[in-house]
């Protein structure tokens, strides 16, 4: 997610946007850029990696007259992170920074140059400066030409922009990414979030989406599409640490409730009724591949265990998943005509980078879906699919899971409609599941206050079994992941079929079996093992959107119609149910003791 700050005032203005910028780390980033309209000049200024290149880049510049100022720090999603990619973007006279993804930005791009404008970069957010001139150029007055350039754009953005045809306002927008303004006397701020600006701001105005507008020395203008309207101002929080979190206790809390919009900023662009593209995927020829292999560690592997469904089930090509570190020194056979993917969060796993040099040597084409795009997997594929989750701060990985989980069944959707294995019915349907993930990862008070009642119930036991069928064994190895990674009690996933081959003999009522029991997949085989484990006095929580009487606790999800709407609700529960745990045992749920959040080494 990238982070924006922004200022108009007397005020020394570098200071103001690089300690802005600064509180923004946290949102993670790979560039960073600022630009600053005093006495009419524009300045500005790129750097490519952490803030300090900025810092030492604009250590000679100094404004301290009055003048407007915009700052950025970039999460790559269109384009490889460098100083040409970095925010500001420039048109000829005017500056633009961007959160977001400009769904339409090829078709406003392909209009634009055909008209004469240069692009200098691969995003998508400078079509917005482009697009904004040629309306100012057209005649239109500045905010005009704003306004209709915003009503151009198509998908999630946070907009600032400033212009020399009119040095002393900034113009705003706002839709489905996060913008706020603040006040000060006559100064005015702009940010992502509260942390830039407090200790500036006394006041702040959290914008809506569908607002924008203008802000001049003591005078800011908002409308939305009902024309002008009132500015809503409350006191700024003064606790930053609180702030960064956002209120929630944990970042791990925030980013399993950022799931839903984090899923739907992977789908920007990607799918649609119309069906699955990937852009990322244009320079790689698939051409006699006719087999996957899957290469990850961790929550990356039970992601790329999950899709292996899909790939089989839906593109019928034959897919195997491996252990990274198991799988380089397993000598492993393999073909040419198989596609290797690695899924990595970091992007700097040892055992999944060594596994895909091995691949590489060995001939086979590969493809990562990585959240971090640079990172040495990212560089060493031959192609990257970037999961666009944002930074991950919780060490116990989430919404990078489910941003996996969302591009692979994507991919396994693409491959499937290309080789003709896929109805146009089936996959209208898998359509239609898919847009509705993002309402499913929507967390409900009462689900999370059930959760957080129940969890008391939790916190001893000789063990947890999570168990689950076809995608949702995976599911439940992933959930078993996650109560060991912050609770520290020992859990295992397992497929439900093979209880009976051994394990059944921990049953007793001290085992704590955790269900898995999706309606629209095997349900009957499912129950039944759960009621030979009931059977033997198992504890029994069940997950399901059918209430089964022999639980001991039950957690209902809504009726789903398709297995991943289940997939992806059920992934919630078992987040949250790890994370009620862990915090009634006081641990420290976001840096668990003896992990780390990238394992760089073997
Ligand atoms: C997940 O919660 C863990 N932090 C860990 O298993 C992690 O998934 C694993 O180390 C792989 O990391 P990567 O996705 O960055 O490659």
């Amino acid at each position: 997610m990238c982070g924006i700050v922004g200022y108009i005032g007397p005020k020394e203005k570098k200071e103001i946007i690089l300690d802005g910028l600064q509180e923004l780390e946290y949102r993670g980033y790979d560039s960073a850029g600022m630009a600053v309209i005093e006495d009419h000049k524009l300045q500005n200024f790129k750097a490519v990696g952490k803030l300090v290149n900025l810092r030492e880049k604009t250590k000679e510049y100094n404004s301290d007259g009055f003048g407007i100022s915009i700052g950025h720090t970039r999460w790559a999603t269109h384009g490889k992170p460098t100083e040409l990619n970095a925010h500001p973007h420039l048109g000829k006279y005017s500056y633009v920074v961007h959160n977001g993804i400009i769904e339409n930005y090829q078709e406003l791009k392909q209009e634009l140059s055909d008209e004469g404008f240069v692009f200098l970069s691969q995003t998508d957010t400078e079509t917005i400066v482009h697009l904004f001139e040629k309306y100012h150029n057209s005649g239109l007055n500045s905010f005009d030409a704003f306004q209709k350039t915003i009503q151009r754009l198509e998908g999630a953005f946070a907009i600032l922009l400033i212009t020399e045809a009119q040095s002393d306002t900034i113009f705003f927008a706002k839709n489905g990414s996060p913008m706020l303004i603040g006040f000060d006397s006559n100064d005015v701020y702009f940010a992502s979030s509260d942390t830039p600006i407090i200790g500036k701001a006394h006041e702040v105005c959290y914008l809506n989406d569908g607002e924008y507008g203008y802000a001049r020395p003591g005078d800011v203008k908002l409308f939305d599409s009902n024309g002008s309207k009132e500015i809503n101002k409350k006191p700024l929080v003064t606790n930053k640490a609180m702030a960064q979190k956002e209120g929630y206790r944990f970042f791990m809390e925030k980013e399993i409730y950022e799931q839903s919009t984090v899923v739907s900023d992977t789908m920007i662009g990607r799918a649609s009724a119309n069906g699955i593209k990937f852009e990322e995927l244009s320079s790689l020829s698939l051409e006699g591949i006719t087999s996957i292999k899957i290469c990850a560690c961790g929550t990356s592997y039970h992601a790329a265990l999950a899709s292996s469904y899909l790939f089989e089930r839906l593109a019928k090509m034959r897919c195997s998943v491996e252990i990274a570190s198991e799988f380089r020194y397993k000598e492993p056979l393999l073909d040419p005509d198989t596609l290797f993917i690695t899924i990595s969060q970091s992007g700097e796993t040892a055992d999944t980078l060594e596994a895909l040099k091995m691949a590489k040597k060995a001939g086979l084409k590969s493809l990562t879906i990585c959240n971090m795009d640079n990172s040495s997997i990212v560089r060493e594929s031959d192609a990257a699919i970037l999961t666009r989750a944002g930074i991950e701060k919780g060490v116990a990985s989430t919404k990078a899971f489910a941003t996996q989980m969302m591009v692979l069944w994507m991919l396994s959707l693409k491959f499937a409609k290309e080789r003709g294995t896929i109805s146009d019915e089936k996959f209208s349907e898998e359509i239609t599941a898919m847009l509705q993930v993002p309402k499913s990862l929507i967390i409900s008070d009462k689900l999370h206050g059930k959760i957080t009642r129940l969890s008391k119930r939790y916190l001893h036991g000789h063990g947890f079994f999570y168990i689950g069928r076809d995608i949702f064994y995976p599911l439940a190895l992933e959930g078993a992941l996650k109560l060991k990674e912050i609770s520290y009690l020992h859990a295992e996933g397992y497929p439900a079929g093979e209880m009976k081959h051994g394990p059944i003999a921990l049953a007793d009522a001290e085992l704590f079996t955790i269900a898995l029991m999706p309606q629209t997949s095997h349900y009957d085989k499912i129950k039944s093992n759960v009621e030979e484990l009931s059977a033997r006095d198992a504890t029994i929580l069940s997950i399901s959107p059918l209430p089964f009487e022999l639980a001991d606790d039950f957690i209902q999800t809504d009726h789903a119609t398709h297995p991943m709407l289940e997939f992806f609700e059920m992934m919630v529960v078992t987040q949250l149910l790890a994370l009620e745990i862990s915090i009634r045992l006081g641990n420290d749920v976001d840096m668990p003791r003896n992990l780390a959040k990238s394992v760089t080494v073997e």
